[in-house]
């Protein structure tokens, strides 16, 4: 049996930036310590801040229910009006969002600034697009994540649309879904934000998933990223598994399987993956 596993897999840019900057804000003590929400959707890194005295401050929580410390804003950023009542509760910020997603706050800040309409192409239940909607100025926003939303999406006639991606959005989804839209003729910008880290990631877990006779997706459960790349590898490789670490293997799946494939949502560490690549090993290398 022989394994590939994608060069992409694991930790993106931003993922890294704010996990450094959290070991940072460890480092100065600036005690209490606070991460908005968990920092990654990994439980293991998690935990391990934890005992690092960091909290999770609840996002479903008001920030002045902790006492003042630092905050430290995971790399999908917040909207304006959570960042706002975390400096009003009287917490500092220590600011992990990554640089390509307060770029996409800034693109619908200026743009719904000038009136138009804002379309972001995501799931509106995942904390990076809340966040993205809460820096749109007025009700100016609409979130499309499915065929139908594209198709029954409606702004009066002369109104501008301005068009951006959650970025671990699927490319050729996005795609589609702004086709649709473009038919109904309106003065419309399309800015692809979906970040290059992902795009490239997926394209590389595509073509790995190819080749293989199994594939195996690391990724934690919450993850959307992970599962995206679950989607696709599955779409192409019939047997395709998601697994959040080394003990969900199971070994019957890749019994009668020639080359595995392994690829790995943004926020799954490196660690993780090397233990994954142990266990099958250790599991499937060993009953062959
Ligand atoms: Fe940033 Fe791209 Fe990662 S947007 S958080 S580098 S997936």
């Amino acid at each position: 049996m022989k394994v590939i596993l994608a060069k992409s897999a694991g930790f993106c840019f931003g993922v890294k930036r704010a996990l450094e900057l959290a070991e940072k804000t460890v480092e100065e003590n600036q005690t209490p310590i606070y991460t908005y929400g968990p920092i990654i959707h990994n439980e293991q890194v998690i935990a391990e801040l934890e005992n690092k005295g960091v909290t999770v401050m609840k996002e479903d929580s008001a920030p002045d229910e902790y006492p003042a410390g630092t905050v430290i804003l995971r790399s999908h950023g917040v909207s304006r009006e959570v960042y706002e009542s975390i400096l009003s509760a009287g917490h500092k910020i220590v600011d992990a969002t990554c640089p390509f997603v307060a770029k996409i706050h800034k693109i619908v800040d200026d743009n719904s600034g000038k009136d138009a309409h804002i379309v972001i192409i995501g799931d509106k239940s995942h904390p990076e697009v809340m966040g993205i909607t809460g820096w749109v100025r007025g009700e100016n926003v609409t979130v499309i994540n499915e065929k139908a939303d594209a198709e029954a999406f409606f702004v009066p006639k002369g109104k501008k649309v301005c068009v951006v991606s959650q970025t671990t959005y699927n490319l050729t989804k996005f795609q589609e879904l702004v086709e649709i839209i473009k038919q109904k003729g309106y003065d419309i910008t399309v800015l692809n934000t979906i970040c290059s880290a992902t795009e490239e990631r997926q394209k590389e877990a595509a073509e790995v998933a190819h080749i293989v006779d199994a594939m195996i997706v690391i990724g934690g459960r919450n993850s959307s990223n992970s599962r995206k790349l679950f989607e696709i590898c599955s779409a192409i490789c019939g047997n395709t598994v998601f697994i959040q670490k080394a003990s969900d293997l199971d070994r019957d799946a890749f019994s009668s399987c020639e080359t595995i494939g392994i690829t790995a949502g943004a926020s799954t560490p490196y660690n993780i993956i090397q233990e994954v690549l142990l266990e099958w090993q250790r599991k499937v290398l060993t009953s062959c």
